[in-house]
């Protein structure tokens, strides 16, 4: 990457490079445990024929692109894209590329479908990287999103907020309002569906 990170943007980088040793193993129950199923509901919605996917990590979604789509993925950390790289059982055409979804290096319009799981709450500045995804995309084009947000009971919701300042010194933030965020970006929802309670959603929008 060439410019310099912001000190939020570039604590979240070695975060996930420390992480990128153990991530697969760390996810690996959620994804027995369901994950890999929603995964493939958000895949069922790609266009293509281009495809940008941000945040790509370990590229666990990589396998399951269709072959023919033409697939940009990119990561902030170069210790999760050196694990996508060794990924193996991809069938679309897929080029890596290190790079900040808050700052991308696309051109206007470039991509049919932007898809992103579980990212939305590592990003710094959510909204500043939505609006980078809007930017991108075509008209007629969908950004496509699998992630987990603050829930809404007043309780629960208030406990998550407690909770956030904790758990995000080592991981993701906890009570993000990805939805909300969503619409402040520019986008108009399509999709919300509730996958796990009301923490685990997709989100169509456009
Ligand atoms: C929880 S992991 C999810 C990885 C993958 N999408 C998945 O579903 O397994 C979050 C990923 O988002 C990446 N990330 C966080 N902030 C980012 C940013 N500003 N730009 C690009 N990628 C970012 C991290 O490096 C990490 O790989």
């Amino acid at each position: 990457m060439q410019h310099e990170l912001e000190p939020e943007t570039a604590a979240t980088r070695r975060r996930y490079d420390r992480a990128s040793t153990y991530y697969d193993w760390q996810v690996w129950p959620m994804e027995l445990l369901g994950m890999k199923r929603f995964r493939r509901v958000v895949l069922a919605r790609v266009t293509g024929p281009r495809v940008l996917e941000v945040g790509v990590g370990t590229g666990i979604n990589l396998p399951d692109y269709p072959a023919g789509l033409d697939v940009d993925a990119i990561d902030l950390s170069p210790g999760m894209l050196a694990r996508a790289r060794r990924r193996g059982g991809i069938q679309a055409r897929v080029h890596l590329h290190e790079m900040d979804v808050q700052t991308l290096a696309f051109s206007d319009g470039s991509f049919n479908t932007v898809v992103a799981t579980c990212v939305f709450c590592s990003v710094p500045d959510p909204v500043i990287g939505l609006r980078e995804i809007r930017r991108v995309l075509a008209p007629g084009g969908r950004a496509v999103l699998l992630e987990h947000v603050r829930p809404g009971g007043r309780r629960l919701g208030a406990m998550f907020d407690r909770l956030d300042p904790l758990v995000s010194r080592a991981g993701p933030h906890i009570n993000r309002r990805t939805v909300e965020n969503v619409r402040a970006a520019g986008f108009t929802i399509e999709v919300e569906q509730n996958l796990w309670s009301d923490i685990l959603k997709l989100i169509v929008a456009r």
